[in-house]
């Protein structure tokens, strides 16, 4: 969450900086603002968009060689300009800002107000800043100093770049829990949370790890840990292009991710997957083939879209391997204490490897000695880098706040990786583990070709779009799909919308349906089908309006259904890549038609890394 950009070098400040913030949006969107260095300090933020900062400013002498930038998701204090970052010290001398979270801040506040300090915010931000200042104004030392001795008090998660007025061309940077990416140019340096405001710059870049300070001018990058040890940076080169992160034609991000599934899926498996040798080849698995078939337990650790990936991998996982599964919410399994036996593997899933909850979790789980496999997008992020091993899902970037094509990318590395540990172990036959894999590799087309008309969609979602509840009913493998579905739905439309087991509707929710409730069933050919026909009917004898995903030839859901979404035929264990496509669209077009800003939510970021 918040979007941070830094530039020092021979080109203009501004326009590097600007254009960075609008690829870095996507973290946050309630305010934003600029710090730029040329002589004096001068900050200037804005409530709102980053298009208004852009607009306030013009007019204004934006020149500089060296700034920093800020697109804020709001933590401490509502988004407005004087919570806006960057912030300015007490002196004026020193401007910062932060992605992140400062736990202990009320008591070091406190401790600042009893020193005569005044705040300007109501943030967090604020008050780490001041007592940096603090730090360096009583030891009479340098910035990097003062950072160092404050960083050790500090009790939270944190990205910070700061500029000051008396040491041009320099920008300090910490990190800890939040990212950090350093492009290194000639004679240039470009800092971001990822590597988007920097690939059309330079492809060399250095991660910045937890505990690290970075001091960077121009022509130099200085690493240091927080025992003012130097460490050598690690020069990686960047495998992305520009095209990735940009709109290619489409109206938004969103529909664009949507539309890229049939290549991403197929990237995800290309030099994986060999159907007709029947193997897979995933060098992380295969690494570590006795833990992975011995294990006694699988723990899938996950939030949001990616806890549905890991609820699919429950069903995968059990299935083919004939291991227990448990699938949790970081967020509760990082203070739950949970149980860690040796023998237990735990999986990550993670789109942006960055999300704070995970990163947590899966940090104590560590301690406790668990093993760690990533299923991870976001090449050399933080969950990346701190696991054991790990596959990732070769989706792109994807810069929608609602996951799509991270979604499937998921489901595609699950399935391989259930697959081949499956028939490892021996507890899936040669016949169905090929059966399988041809399935696996047949369904970018399949994608294909559920998107290549799209008009019965949208159709639907006009139809239905001033509804004000949506339920989501599925069973066995389609249950996460349904409610990945009702997720979609209330992130990109606002509409209340739950998803549910169809079988548990009657324990409650059947008491919600009426004449005006939309039902979506996901009701693809499998071994449910009977039941799941027997669901409908049970909503349509309450006059329910029913939407359903079918399978294409299926004559029996049609003929009940008030509205038909179709996908090919495909096995249950695979058909939620397919069925989960008509569910994005539908949002997705409910979400226009009610002309929304469906690429950027309100109140939601892309990377979650507060708790
Ligand atoms: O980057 P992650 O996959 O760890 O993110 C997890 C969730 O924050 C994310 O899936 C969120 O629920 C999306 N907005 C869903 O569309």
């Amino acid at each position: 969450m918040c979007g941070i950009v830094g530039y020092t070098g021979p080109r203009e400040a501004y326009p590097v900086i600007l254009k960075g913030l609008k690829r870095l949006e996507y973290r946050g969107y309630d305010s934003s603002g600029v710090a730029l260095l040329n002589g004096e300090l001068k900050v200037y933020k804005k409530k709102g968009k980053v298009s208004e900062l852009e607009e306030s400013v013009v007019g204004k002498n934006m020149h500089a060689f060296t700034g920093i930038g800020h697109t804020r998701w709001a933590t401490h204090g509502e988004p407005s300009d004087r919570n806006a970052h960057p912030h300015l010290s007490a002196s004026g001398q020193i401007a910062m800002i932060h992605n992140g979270i400062i736990e202990n801040y009320a008591s070091i506040k406190r401790e600042l107000i009893n020193k005569g300090y005044h705040f300007n915010s109501d943030t967090d931000t604020e008050v780490l800043l001041n007592f940096i200042e603090d730090i360096k104004k009583n030891n009479n030392g340098t910035l990097e100093e003062a950072l160092r001795i404050a960083l050790k008090r500090i009790v939270g998660a944190y990205c910070i770049l700061l500029i000051e007025k008396d040491n041009p061309e320099t920008i300090i940077a910490a990190r800890k829990g939040s990212p950090l990416v350093i492009g290194i140019g000639k004679g240039e340096h470009f800092l971001a949370s990822d590597a988007s405001p920097i690939i059309e710059y330079t492809k060399e870049v250095v991660y910045v790890n937890d505990y690290e300070i970075a001091i960077v001018k121009p022509d130099e990058l200085i690493l240091k840990n927080l025992g003012n040890e130097k460490q050598t940076p690690f020069i990686q080169k960047l495998d992305m292009e520009l095209a990735a992160i940009e709109k290619g034609g489409y109206d938004h991000f969103m529909l664009k991710e949507i539309n890229e599934q049939p290549d991403t899926i197929f990237d995800c498996l290309r030099g994986r997957l060999h159907a007709e040798a029947g193997t897979i080849t995933m060098s992380g698995v295969q690494n570590n083939i006795q833990a992975l078939t011995t294990a006694q337990r699988m723990v899938m650790v996950a939030c949001g879209t990616s806890w549905h990936a890991g609820l699919l991998a429950e069903y995968m996982f059990e299935e083919l391997c004939r291991i227990p599964v448990e699938v949790e919410y970081a967020s509760e399994f990082r203070y739950r204490n949970p149980v860690i036996k040796p023998g237990d593997v735990i999986i990550a899933i993670s789109q942006s490897g960055e999300t704070a909850d995970t990163l947590v979790a899966l940090e104590n789980a560590k301690q406790q000695g668990a093993f760690i496999f990533g299923v991870v997008n976001a090449v050399g992020s933080s969950i990346a880098r701190m696991s054991d091993a790990g596959a990732y899902s070769h989706a792109g970037p994807e810069i929608g706040v609602a996951s799509t094509k991270a979604f499937t990318g998921q489901l595609a590395v699950l399935a391989m990786m259930a697959l081949k540990i499956g028939y490892a172990k021996g507890t899936l036959d040669e016949k169905r583990y090929r059966e399988l894999i041809k399935g696996l590799e047949e369904i970018p087309e399949k994608v294909k070709q559920v998107l290549n008309d799209t008009s019965a969609i949208e159709a639907i979602a006009e139809k239905y779009k001033d509804a004000h509840d949506f339920l989501y009913l599925g069973r066995g493998y389609n249950f996460p799909v349904a409610l990945e579905g009702a997720l979609k739905l209330k992130e990109i439309s606002y509409i209340h919308a739950e998803g549910y087991p169809a079988a548990e509707m009657k324990h409650g929710p059947i008491a919600l349906v009426d004449d005006k409730l939309p039902v979506v069933f996901v009701a693809t050919k499998d071994r449910y089908y009977e039941k799941i026909v027997s669901n409908v009917q049970e909503i349509k004898a309450r006059k329910g309006r029913v939407i359903a995903v079918a399978t294409e030839g299926d004559t029996v859901i049609p003929g009940m259904a008030d509205d038909v979404m179709y996908v090919p035929d495909a096995d249950e264990i695979l058909a939620p890549l397919l069925s989960v496509i008509p569910l994005q669209l539908l949002s997705y077009y409910i979400g226009i038609s009610k002309g929304l800003d469906v690429d950027k939510p309100r109140n939601l970021a892309k990377s979650v890394t507060v708790e």
